[in-house]
């Protein structure tokens, strides 16, 4: 008998061989390789969709794409102003992270206002649909409902009803027929995708498509279609915090800096149009090691909280850990402060937290780490109207951060008065609303702490 053909793809990119391979010469990632039957070609005659015909560049007209609103602002936001029509949107995350209960809420904003939307869902039955629909409220416009993961049958029905925007949830439950590899397979992702691609594109039907996240296991991940698709989404948060947020990977008709912010509530999850108010509550007044900074996420100034705590230690390592920011950069500010400021810290736990459940890597973290860690130790509180940014070098020098004035900005109109920050920086805010503190170094914020 003959061998069935196989090949093997990279799970994590999509790349294919003959030959397994231990690491993926596409993504370096290793052991990512999984064997699957050779796709068979497929031939899209029952689409119904026309070949275009080309056409000179001076004739192609630019009128505005159309945009649909989806009633979330934080979604169109990220978007880039609503949904434009024939777009492929991809949204990505971890398992449980809220992507139906979003795109759900979508439905709901469109279909009430008139908007035909179809919601595919290869993993719940109608019933768990409905149930979750009964917790997010009343569903007053028609929304249509589809239990279904067979791709073909899929294609018929949206060509059939022609509606507006299609929801599938989750392409990784999605299979074709004559592709003889299991759902979430490489090979199906990537087909299942590109048949989709071609439905909305040639109908004009914006398609939104839920992609697990997985570290482990044999189903592909969303990275083998995001060149596939038009805008790629990850919905990120973590599962101890309640707030969730989207941010743009990739997007052809928008900015990539916009993230969206949302608070996953019992009846659904909520706007938050004022996030450094959110990620602020609950902060203590007048505590030694807590100090507020000012962080960007993508053009969107955030202020976050973050707090060191120092003390003697008991072991003959001292402990560090850091939540929320970058572990190593922690080490490094420790020992760049130990150095300059002759201050002991190598007999010191150090535990670092950035409050609220916020992950930042931004270098403009530094200084209020720097003033934290040293606020800590010395047991003396930084002025509670005080806020600050700064990056800061090896010799303890503080150097200069992007978009200094909006971060100064947006700390005036929460209501803070003092803001240290990098010299440099001060002198390009030409009309700040708040009291400015330049520094050039470390050195100078010891005579900052009461
Ligand atoms: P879900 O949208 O099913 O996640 P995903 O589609 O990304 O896998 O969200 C599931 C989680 O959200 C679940 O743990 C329960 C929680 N949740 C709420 O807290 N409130 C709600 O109103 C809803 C619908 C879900
Ligand atoms: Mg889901």
């Amino acid at each position: 008998m003959a061998k069935s053909k196989t090949v093997f793809y990279c799970k994590e990119c999509g790349y294919e061989t003959t030959k397994w391979m231990g690491q993926c010469p596409g993504c370096k990632q290793w052991d990512t390789f999984v064997e699957e039957p050779v796709a068979k070609k497929t031939i899209y005659s029952n689409t119904g969709i026309k070949y275009p015909e080309p056409e000179l560049l001076s004739e192609v007209t630019t009128t505005q794409e159309e945009r649909i609103n989806t009633g979330i602002g934080e979604f169109d936001r990220v978007l880039g102003g609503g949904i434009v029509t024939g777009s492929l949107v991809l949204v990505g995350g971890d398992p449980g992270i809220g992507k139906s209960t979003l795109l759900l809420q979508m439905c709901r904003e469109l279909s009430a206002k008139g908007h035909k939307i179809l919601y595919i869902s290869g993993e719940e039955s109608l019933k768990q649909i409905k149930l979750r629909a009964e917790r997010l409220g009343k569903f007053e416009g028609e929304l249509l409902l589809l239990s279904e993961t067979n791709l073909d049958r899929i294609d018929d029905t949206i060509q059939k009803l022609s509606p507006e925007v299609v929801i599938i949830d989750s392409i990784q439950t999605m299979f074709k027929e004559e592709i003889g590899a299991a759902p979430g397979s490489v090979s199906q992702v990537r087909e299942t995708t590109g048949t989709l691609m071609r439905i909305g594109k040639g109908l004009g039907i914006s398609i939104f498509i839920v992609g697990h996240v997985t570290k482990e296991g044999v189903v592909a991940g969303p990275r083998v279609l995001e060149h596939m698709v038009d805008t790629v989404l990850y919905f990120e948060g973590d599962n101890s915090a309640s707030y969730r947020i989207l941010r743009a990977v990739k997007n052809r008709f928008g900015s990539t800096n916009e993230i969206g912010v949302f608070e996953m509530r019992n009846e659904g999850l909520a706007e938050v149009s004022n996030p450094s108010e959110y990620m602020l509550q609950g902060k203590p007044e007048g505590e030694p090691g807590s100090v507020v900074a000012a962080s960007l996420e993508g053009t969107r100034t955030i202020l976050v909280e973050v707090q060191a705590l120092i003390c003697q230690t008991n072991f003959n390592m001292p402990r560090r850990t850091a939540a929320g920011t970058d572990y190593n950069r922690v080490n490094l500010l420790m020992a760049v402060i130990e150095k300059r400021l002759g201050v002991h810290m190598s007999g010191m736990d150090a535990y670092i937290n950035v409050a609220g459940g916020m992950r930042i890597y931004e270098p403009a973290l530094d200084l209020a780490i720097v003033l934290a860690i040293l606020s800590s130790y010395k047991n003396k509180e930084l002025d509670s109207k005080t806020i600050c940014f700064g990056e800061v070098g090896l010799t303890g020098e503080v150097r200069a951060v992007n978009m200094p004035e909006q971060r100064a900005l947006e700390a005036a109109k929460l209501g803070y008065e003092t803001c240290i920050l990098p010299q440099v920086n001060k002198e390009t805010i030409k009309n700040p609303k708040i009291k400015l503190i330049g520094i050039r170094n470390i050195r100078e914020i010891l005579n900052l702490l009461k």
